[in-house]
């Protein structure tokens, strides 16, 4: 029955779709019981596709199948056929379809449902863990649908933006050869090499710089990337990368290409203009203003470094906690927050606790007085004046401002200010609501050090990866000071978020062993490590840089979700686990023999 309704009857429109300039067309419709209501006689049923919802009444003198409409239920999956009448004084202005319903002819049930876990509507307030679980019901759900509907739009824009610029989309492979450094790899055993292991990309990097080597120029792909690092809401095992890389190019074309592109998307999805060129911004300044190299430009509050001031006065300032940090090399940095926030003391309190989740000692605080003095602070019965007033000074100070002060090591400081800065602006609502306008602020943070000094191992590591050019007037460093080498790296930035980082590549061998030397890699090490790559830039490799960005942060940004989780079709928990297929799971005896692997015991913690 339900065959020959697919093989007799062409689905004529979907359910979003019918207007009253339709009333008295035949039409046949397919798709999902969103609602049912029996009146007495007329069955009513909303009818659901992924475009929207039209009303069907089934009358027992028109309808054959009207008994068979009595027995719909939730999200059983049928076809109609019938006539669309004109709903007349019941229209309903809240649906699109709302003027007309279809007075049915056939109902055909394709398949019957078993009552579902949670109701399929737009808002629900089912624990994400049984969405997950049921996770092609979740995806019922209209806002899911229309992300990945977005997403989906994404992809093709993304295509025309960049083929219509001569790029071709070439693929890498997604089992390769590990390499350390950057994200910890996923390993996959290799069953026809007893012992040996294949890793998982955890981008398509070394690749895509092999075909520029090739002479392919322009390549891009919009491709899978696996990482397995400690998940966050904007981080998840498998994501997607939009990946380029180009040929004969410096910063500035590679940024023309990606600001093009962002600006097409944001035109295409949410009709927003992006003004062009996005603004630069060097990573210390970043750093020394903002805490991170992603600021989140949307509000202003940045912070102001007082180490020097803090070193000028020394021990007669009156601060000796600051005036130690500074001493054993630390810095000192302030935020103001306006007097016409308000901030109750109760309030800066709370901003204490806060910083103390980050692992901060405390959050030494002042208000200041009409007279610049301060109060409510145990820093101002010693500080002297002169530093007073030079710290009310530096950070621009008025009558009734709050300063919030972190000091000790660099890191930790940047870190605890940056977080702090946006918990005040979430806490004060500085920050515009979503597509208010005005608020997507794009930045290139730009010009960061190549390496970055490790504690732990008391060496320097490569900040990004060890293929980055570095600025050509800082190759001398290399060897007598390497910490302060800049480089061609850059980072777009939207709102707080890192959207996408790319480099111009170093494509000098000469250069790169020196970048190895630095990094304490000896050239055999290197040989064995990336020996293909660096084998490969000794036969003629044009110059050449790229950038990969964050396909689903994109999307996370483009649809206002709170998490990556709910622009991925089929995502990951917290924990790397798959709900629904209950991945990762144990696997037999046999499978491990036969990848000449033996499990140790796992603890049960
Ligand atoms: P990078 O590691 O900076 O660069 O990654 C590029 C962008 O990918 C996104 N991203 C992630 N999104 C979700 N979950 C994750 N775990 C995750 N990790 C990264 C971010 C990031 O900006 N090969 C280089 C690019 C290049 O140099 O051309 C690379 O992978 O938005």
């Amino acid at each position: 029955m339900s065959g020959s309704f697919i093989r007799e009857r062409k689905r004529t429109h979907h359910c979003g779709q019918l207007r009253a300039s339709d009333i008295g067309k035949r039409v046949v419709l397919f798709g999902w019981v969103q609602n049912y209501r029996d009146h007495g006689g007329a069955v009513f049923v909303d009818l659901r596709d992924k475009e929207g919802l039209t009303q069907v009444v089934f009358q027992p003198e028109t309808c054959k199948s009207h008994e068979l409409a009595g027995s719909l239920r939730h999200e059983w999956c049928i076809g109609i056929s019938g006539e669309v009448v004109s709903r007349g004084g019941n229209a309903n202005p809240r649906m699109a379809t709302g003027e007309v319903e279809i007075q049915a002819e056939e109902l055909t049930v394709f398949n019957k449902s078993e009552t579902p876990p949670f109701e399929i509507a737009d808002s629900v307030t089912t624990a994400e863990s049984k969405r997950l679980a049921y996770r092609y019901l979740d995806l019922r759900r209209r806002p899911l649908q229309q992300t990945l509907i977005t997403r989906s739009k994404m992809n093709t824009l993304v295509r025309n933006v960049l083929i219509e610029r001569n790029f071709l989309e070439l693929e890498t492979p997604f089992i390769g050869k590990y390499t350390p450094g950057g994200a910890r790899n996923f390993l996959v055993p290799s069953r026809l090499n007893a012992g040996k292991f294949y890793a998982l990309a955890e981008s398509p990097q070394l690749y895509k710089q092999l075909y520029m080597v090739a002479g392919f120029e322009r390549y891009f792909q919009i491709v899978k990337c696996f990482r397995d690092e400690d998940l966050r809401l904007d981080r998840q095992p498998e994501f997607t990368q939009i990946d380029l890389e180009m040929s004969f190019v410096a910063e500035d074309d590679v940024f023309e290409v990606i600001e093009v592109l962002l600006a097409t998307l944001w035109k295409e999805v949410l009709g927003v203009e992006i003004p062009r060129p996005f603004m630069r911004m060097d990573f210390d300044e970043a750093m020394s203003k903002y805490g991170n190299d992603k600021p989140d430009l949307r509000f202003d509050m940045p912070h102001v470094e007082l180490t020097e001031v803090i070193r000028r006065f020394g021990p007669e300032g009156g601060i000796p906690l600051m005036w130690s940090a500074v001493k054993n090399g630390g810095i000192v940095k302030a935020m103001v927050i306006e007097g016409k926030h308000a901030l109750s003391r109760a309030d800066s309190d709370k901003l204490e606790a806060y910083v103390k989740t980050m692992g901060a000692q405390g959050l030494a605080r002042a208000k200041v007085n009409e007279a610049g003095e301060w109060t409510q602070s145990p820093l101002a019965k010693n500080v002297s004046e002169g530093l007073r007033r030079a710290i009310n000074e530096a950070c621009g100070a008025k009558a009734g401002d709050v300063l919030a002060f972190q000091f000790g090591r660099a890191a930790q400081v940047h870190t605890v200010m940056a977080n702090l800065r946006v918990f005040v602006a979430k806490r004060l609502g500085l920050i515009p609501e979503y597509g208010s306008g005005g608020d997507w602020k794009f930045l290139w943070v730009v010009n960061p050090p190549l390496f970055e000094f490790d504690e732990t191992e008391k060496r320097w590591v490569a900040a990004h990866h060890a293929f980055t050019r570095p600025v050509d007037e800082h190759i001398e460093l290399l060897e007598t000071n390497p910490g302060l080498v800049k480089c061609h790296r850059y980072d777009v930035v939207l709102n707080g978020f890192e959207i996408g980082g790319g480099s111009i590549r170093l494509h000098n061998p000469e250069h790169q062993a020196r970048v190895f030397h630095a990094l304490g890699i000896s050239e055999e090490e290197a040989q064995q490590k990336f020996g293909f790559l660096l084998d490969a830039l000794k036969f003629g490799a044009p110059p050449h840089g790229g950038i990969a960005l964050g396909m689903d942060r994109l999307t996370m940004l483009l649809t206002n979700a709170e998490s990556l989780r709910d622009v991925i079709s089929f995502p990951k928990t917290q924990n790397g686990s798959d709900l629904m297929s209950g991945a990762p799971t144990s696997v037999d005896g046999s499978q491990l023999s036969e990848l000449n692997i033996r499990l140790l015991p796992v603890s049960s913690e």
